[in-house]
């Protein structure tokens, strides 16, 4: 009999995929809205290498921004980006796709890539398909 998967495992099942299917991908990871309401995101579930990004106010970089838009955000050259935070030097493309709930900003799936516009279209509405899907976990 299979236990109950908790919504985290769940997640980071997705990241591990994502990881392990699309060699571009270089870290992938979840952001979650902090759960005491503050207007900050909080990092969730995620492969690849830690960073120091564990809490980002909402506005901050391009994972805060999309708190506050609920819009995907492709940047195919973070350094020509004004607004980013680094978490690693060699991240040279990211993409955040927001997880809606009933119109509620719920979460946000982070991609990062080592390579300058390396996000296709096809990834974008892939990434766009998973977190509609996702938006049953929350
Ligand atoms: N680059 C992001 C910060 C999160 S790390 O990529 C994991 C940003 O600008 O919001």
């Amino acid at each position: 009999l299979k236990r109950n998967v908790t919504r985290d495992e769940k997640l980071f099942a997705i990241c591990e995929l994502l990881a392990d299917e699309i060699p571009s991908f270089s870290w992938v990871g979840f952001y979650l809205p902090d759960p005491e309401g503050k207007q900050e995101l909080v990092l969730g579930p995620f492969v690849g290498p830690s960073t120091d990004h564990t809490r980002i106010p909402y506005g901050r970089g391009i994972c805060g921004q999309v708190a506050l838009s609920h819009e995907t955000f492709v940047a195919q050259d973070v350094h020509s980006e004004e607004n980013y935070l680094a978490c690693s030097t060699d991240v040279q493309s990211e993409i955040v796709v927001p997880i809606m709930k009933d119109d509620e900003f719920v979460g946000q799936l982070d991609i990062d890539s080592n390579t300058k516009n390396s996000i296709t279209k096809e990834q974008r509405e892939l990434l766009e398909e998973i977190c509609e899907f996702l938006s049953d976990e929350f």
